[in-house]
């Protein structure tokens, strides 16, 4: 016979919440009580985004179910509850079957234990990767100098195959102390110094900049939301993530193509933090191509440094797009199949006092 649905319920060895349609808490299996460390009369009517604090912006995500009425499953998130240290998880929304706008939220940890250190040890690793990288740049930039200089003077007495021999040696040691530049740059980002800041001023230098150069071949088109508040962001290191991503969708497009820079605003994303703070993110830029897409093989780690699909790359622009969106408390993520690769970043609006200040100035 099958049992009856609170045995099940309370049986279910799955972390297990039913979400009102108000976002909170009106059920907790037993498993979710034990996870979230609390009991079910301490959770109930709880907004569950309170309870749960998860590494991602997760606020639409049950109005995104309820609509479509479709299953949400969200990988890989970092989920803390409690005041424990944060989980490695994935959750799995689905709308019940009754038209009374409650959601099942299931929660999956990963082998906990196993996965965190993996992750930690991935970052340190990435980490100690670049600071040898820059010492090594440091290291080599010096005697490059000198190989430069001597080819140069060579040079001088030389002509035709032999003084092509040499302008190779002076422009590929060029390129090199370019690159080491590049990694030096990534190992020596400042803090922001944020000031409130137009995202459309700074969207616009990016692209003049972009069409004189590296997107010369590409059509940019704006699709503005004119009555965006602006954010609050170090200007020239946000310029640089809007060069950078810029700068990759024309890489990926040699033959051209359409860049779309959209901006709007969406209250509904927010950041959960494990410190228990929530920030709005409503501010949200988005580069669109038209290009190839993400080549599969290196999807799920393009913001890693030194990940590249581009024969010349580095692989350190989108490692450093990531740094300095997440130095500036904002998010960023990547939707991508061919025909269509959208980089999406969502800022922070310039706190009150700041504008009032910079009013009166
Ligand atoms: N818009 C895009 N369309 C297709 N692939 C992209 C796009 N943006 C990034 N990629 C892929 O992600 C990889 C990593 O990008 P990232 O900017 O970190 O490094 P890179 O462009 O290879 O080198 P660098 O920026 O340091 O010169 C790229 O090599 C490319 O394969
Ligand atoms: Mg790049």
């Amino acid at each position: 016979m099958m049992p009856d649905a609170e045995t099940l319920w309370a049986s279910l060895p799955l972390p297990a919440l039913v979400i009102g349609a108000d976002d909170r808490i009106e059920e907790a299996n037993s498993a979710a009580e034990q996870f979230m460390n609390a009991s079910l009369r301490a959770l109930r009517g709880q907004p569950v985004w309170d309870r749960l604090l998860v590494d991602a912006p997760l606020d639409g995500a049950f109005r995104r179910v309820r609509e479509a009425r479709a299953l949400l499953f969200v990988n890989d998130v970092d989920v803390t509850a409690g005041d424990r240290p944060p989980f490695h998880c994935s959750l799995q929304i689905a709308p019940l079957g009754d038209d009374s706008g409650k959601v099942l939220l299931t929660i999956t940890s990963h082998e906990i234990a196993d996965r965190l250190e993996k992750s930690h040890s991935v970052k340190s690793a990435a980490k100690s990767a670049i600071g040898m990288a820059e010492m090594l740049a440091h290291e080599i930039k010096n005697p490059l100098a000198g190989i430069a200089g001597a080819a140069q003077l060579l040079s001088m007495g030389l002509s035709g195959d032999d003084l092509e021999l040499t302008d190779l040696i002076v422009e590929e040691t060029r390129r090199i102390v370019k690159l080491l530049e590049q990694v030096e740059q990534f190992g020596n980002l400042r803090p922001p110094q944020r000031k409130v800041v137009n995202i459309h001023d700074l969207l616009d230098r990016a692209r003049r900049s972009a069409m004189v150069g590296f997107a010369a071949h590409m059509t940019i088109v704006e699709d503005y939301d004119p009555s965006l508040p602006p954010t609050w962001a170090d200007p020239d290191q946000m310029l640089q993530v809007f060069l950078n991503l810029l700068k990759n969708a024309a890489e990926a497009a040699p033959g051209g193509g359409t860049i779309r820079l959209r901006t709007y605003y969406d209250l509904s994303i927010r950041l959960r933090r494990t410190d228990g703070g929530g920030m709005a993110l409503p501010l949200v830029v988005e580069i669109i191509d038209d290009g190839p897409g993400l080549p599969p093989a290196i999807a799920a780690d393009i913001f890693e440094p030194f990940v590249s699909g581009r024969e010349n790359g580095t692989g350190l622009g989108l490692a450093l797009v990531s740094k300095i969106v997440s130095d500036h408390e904002g998010w960023i993520g990547v939707d991508s199949v061919p025909g269509r690769t959208v980089f999406r970043i969502s800022l922070p609006v310039a706190p009150k006092a700041a504008l009032t200040e910079e009013e009166s100035v």
